[in-house]
């Protein structure tokens, strides 16, 4: 079978590359249906973008490789197409643009895009081999238990990154790269729940369930979003944003509901009820089971009136600047994504093709560009796929 262009995964960036792509193409994944990740993504509405994407908002060893790319097929290119398929869809907050009624309206909307780009889907079909011909490529596929070899002028790697193993993640993609020797970054797992040892747990484990805004910082980057407390330890919007800045051995810092000033809060409330405890109040600041974890923490007791303006200061110290180490984090079984991935360095810009290897393309979550939380990755894998498909 001769085609101008296989491309290996059927998710976001696989699909977007597809719907963009001249001349004959088709696009194989392993699993049963396209865009598994896109369908349970956003709790099954799929934060698709972000109104505020940015190159800032990526994490990369280059962070110039992802400009061109985003400036080239932008958001707001996304919300048109997406308007142009009538779906409705609502900003939820922080710029993120979620589908109304189900992710699988986006997949649907791929799904047509391209079937009139013309590009075939092969599903439950694998990779056996990959050989590099004069030009083009040889793919060996093993699809309904029969044997097929492509002959393709372009190779598209769009087969994600190593999170969420049950979804389909094989890691294959950097199997390819290792074959053409491409130079890899370190990968780890990102957008993850942190995990702790015993003895911060025990304390975190009875705040189970709790949820409350925070600035969360860590190697001099903050994030103000929810922080909730859980069995396994911290998770919630900041801290699977800190996740992608945090290393072994590194603490994280936490102040608790910072659009409060609860130390002004409490000095007030000292003079106009100053016979009230100091937990029962923090009570009326924080959730209960925390204002308590705090009080206990900072070692105070007594009223508010027995609260010297110093010993109030050091409870405010804890309460902005509450310092905890995780000891890792919940890894590849929940993160959202890889961080890391294909070095920029190998790729063209412009196109997403290997500079050392013409017609080999990498796009979306397995290039080390990482976006955060917020459909920050999506637009990365429809922008970068967009940029393929232009090139094939
Ligand atoms: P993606 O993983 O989407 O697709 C890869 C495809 O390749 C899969 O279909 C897979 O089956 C296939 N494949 C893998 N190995 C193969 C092999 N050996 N042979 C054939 N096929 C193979 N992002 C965001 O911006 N907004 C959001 O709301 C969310 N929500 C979210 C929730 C959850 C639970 C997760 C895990 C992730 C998110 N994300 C997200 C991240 C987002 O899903 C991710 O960045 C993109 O799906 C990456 O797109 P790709 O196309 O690169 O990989």
């Amino acid at each position: 079978m001769q085609l101008d262009t296989l491309i290996i995964g059927a998710g976001a960036a696989g699909m977007m590359c597809a719907a963009h792509s001249g001349g004959r193409t088709l696009v194989i994944d392993h699993a049963k249906s396209a865009g598994e990740k896109i369908r349970i993504s956003g709790g099954g509405r799929c934060n698709f973008t972000n109104m505020y994407a940015a190159p800032e908002n990526f994490l990369s060893q280059n962070p110039h490789f992802c400009k061109s790319a985003l400036s080239r097929y932008t958001q707001w290119d996304f919300i048109d197409l997406v308007a142009r398929h009538n779906i409705s869809y609502h900003e939820k907050t922080l710029g993120q643009l979620f589908c109304d009624t189900s992710a699988k309206d986006i997949i649907r909307m791929l799904l047509d895009e391209m079937t009139k780009a013309g590009a075939d889907l092969w599903l439950q079909t694998s990779v056996t081999d990959i050989r590099k011909q004069d030009t083009g490529f040889k793919v060996d596929l093993e699809t309904d238990g029969t044997r097929k070899t492509v002959n393709c002028q372009n190779l598209v790697i769009a087969c994600g990154g190593k999170s969420i193993p049950k979804m389909g993640a094989s890691g294959f993609g950097y199997q390819v790269a290792r074959q053409f020797d491409l130079t890899m970054t370190d990968t780890r797992p990102a957008l993850v729940p942190l995990t702790f040892g015993d003895d911060v747990l025990s304390d975190l484990k009875q705040l189970a369930g709790l949820s409350v805004p925070a600035r969360v910082s860590c190697n001099g980057t903050s994030f103000d979003e929810g922080l909730l407390f859980t069995h396994r330890g911290l998770s919630g919007p900041s801290i699977l944003q800190i996740s992608s800045y945090w290393r072994e051995k590194d603490a994280i810092s936490i102040h608790l509901d910072p659009a409060q000033n609860i130390d002004t809060e409490l000095k007030s409330r000292r003079t106009t009820s100053g016979r009230r405890n100091l937990s029962t109040t923090l009570a009326d600041l924080l959730p209960a089971r925390l204002a308590q974890h705090m009080i206990a923490l900072s070692g105070l007791s007594g009223n508010l009136a027995d609260q010297s303006d110093q010993t109030l200061s050091l409870l405010n110290k804890l309460l902005t600047n509450w310092q905890l180490t995780p000891i890792g984090s919940e890894g590849y079984r929940t993160a959202e994504v890889t961080l890391g991935g294909v070095s920029t360095n190998m790729l063209s810009s412009k196109t997403m093709e290997v500079k050392t290897v013409p017609g080999l393309y990498f796009i979306g979550e397995i290039v080390d560009v990482t976006g955060w939380l917020g459909g920050y990755n999506f637009q990365w894998a429809w922008s970068s796929g967009w940029a393929a498909g232009q090139a094939t």
